[in-house]
């Protein structure tokens, strides 16, 4: 493990530093800051990892760095091939954004034996000793900020949080990330601390009585899974005439699924409004939809921030220093618990769009239409 960087470690990336300087034929001078660093990002068919990729990328390139940055299209084995080849090239240090948490084992072995630094970029690489830091947002907290939100779409909370007394009961169903996906779970334990007491006493009532993580897991974060599961449930409200009040939603492709499913057996209309619908990432679509009052809210989360922090990791491991965390207790990754850097989120609701996303200049007001 780097995360002291003992002085022989310190010597010895600053040795390579200077001889990977030479290499390319630079100055030892200018080396220090000249290095090669693999991104492996999971996927660009949404756009949060799009931009996860530009953001790390273009912060490396400003420090002086080389980069290459994959993507794995969700794919594990295409993953792994790519970090390999990272290994294979002589990278200085690897981002991972991970497809499969639990499947980079093997090849991070390699790093390490390499000593090759690797940064966990906002999902924790799972059950390997060769992970130095993770990088991501307080995860637990988005998902109670998701929980939240749904019970405020429904009125059982209100704008400050404060139960409004609302009895209920709300029809509501649960959808959770990909079982692969470390984070799915923390979400999902975040969003069940908040709605659990209301489960209990019935405020809330899940008609399907599907409520256990496996039971509403979406492998790959596929929209088009959950979207099938959804038209799975839908049939019992249709027969008993129940109204779907609110659907947990772990993230914002799944949410736009959920909501073009109801959609098909009437949902949306003046005497049938959409369900209370959550979601996740901000993405464009998804501010659009909740500007046009379909989806209720999203949890933003500042990309830019995120390759802040884990560019900083890096240049710091790279320069023989240690990296600053926040949080070296909450992420066990079943090997070892990872010192981190977490990160906040934000809800977007139709009201605080403006102030949270154009006023921070993620998105212009152009681009959401
Ligand atoms: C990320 C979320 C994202 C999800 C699907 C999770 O690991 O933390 O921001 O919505 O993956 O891409």
């Amino acid at each position: 493990m780097r995360r002291s960087m003992p002085a022989a470690a310190a010597a010895t990336l600053l040795l390579s530093t200077v001889l990977a300087g030479c290499a390319t034929g630079t100055s030892a001078a200018s080396s220090a800051s000249a290095q090669l660093v693999g991104v492996a990002m999971p996927t660009t068919t949404s756009t949060r990892w799009v931009a996860d990729g530009k953001n790390v990328s273009a912060q490396l390139t400003a420090l002086g760095h080389q980069v290459d940055l994959q993507y794995a299209q969700d794919d594990v084995p295409t993953q792994v091939a790519q970090v390999q080849e990272m290994i294979d090239e002589g990278v200085d240090a690897l981002i991972v954004g991970a497809v499969d948490g639990t499947a980079l084992k093997d090849v991070l072995a390699q790093a390490g034996a390499k000593d090759i630094p690797v940064i966990s970029y906002d999902r924790l690489i799972r059950d390997s000793p060769d992970v130095d830091y993770y990088a991501t947002f307080d995860n637990l907290r988005v998902g109670v900020q998701q929980a939240t939100t749904l019970l405020q779409g429904l009125g059982v909370l209100d704008a400050g949080g404060a139960p409004t007394g609302a009895t209920g009961p709300f029809s509501i169903e649960l959808f959770a990330g990909s079982p692969d996906d470390n984070n799915a779970t923390v979400f999902y334990d975040g969003a069940m601390s908040v709605l659990r007491p209301y489960l209990d006493s019935g405020v809330l009532v899940v008609p399907s009585g599907q409520t256990d993580f496996d039971a509403i897991a979406t492998p790959a974060w596929s929209g088009k899974t959950a979207g099938e599961r959804m038209r799975t449930l839908l049939p019992a409200y249709e027969s008993s005439g129940r109204r779907l009040d609110g659907v947990l939603s772990p993230y914002d492709g799944i949410t736009i699924e959920l909501l073009a499913a109801t959609a098909e057996i009437g949902y949306g209309t003046a005497a049938q409004p959409w369900p209370v619908m959550t979601g996740q990432d901000a993405e464009v679509a998804s501010v659009k939809s909740i500007i046009a009052e379909e989806q209720y809210a999203t949890i933003y989360k500042d990309t830019r921030q995120l390759a802040e922090v884990a560019v900083s990791m890096v240049d710091a491991l790279l320069n023989g220093q240690e990296p600053e965390t926040n949080d070296i207790t909450s992420y066990d990754n079943g090997v070892e618990v990872v010192p981190s850097y977490l990160l906040r989120s934000q809800v977007v609701t139709k009201a605080s769009y403006q102030d949270v996303l154009v006023a921070s200049g993620y998105y212009t007001q152009q681009e959401l239409g």
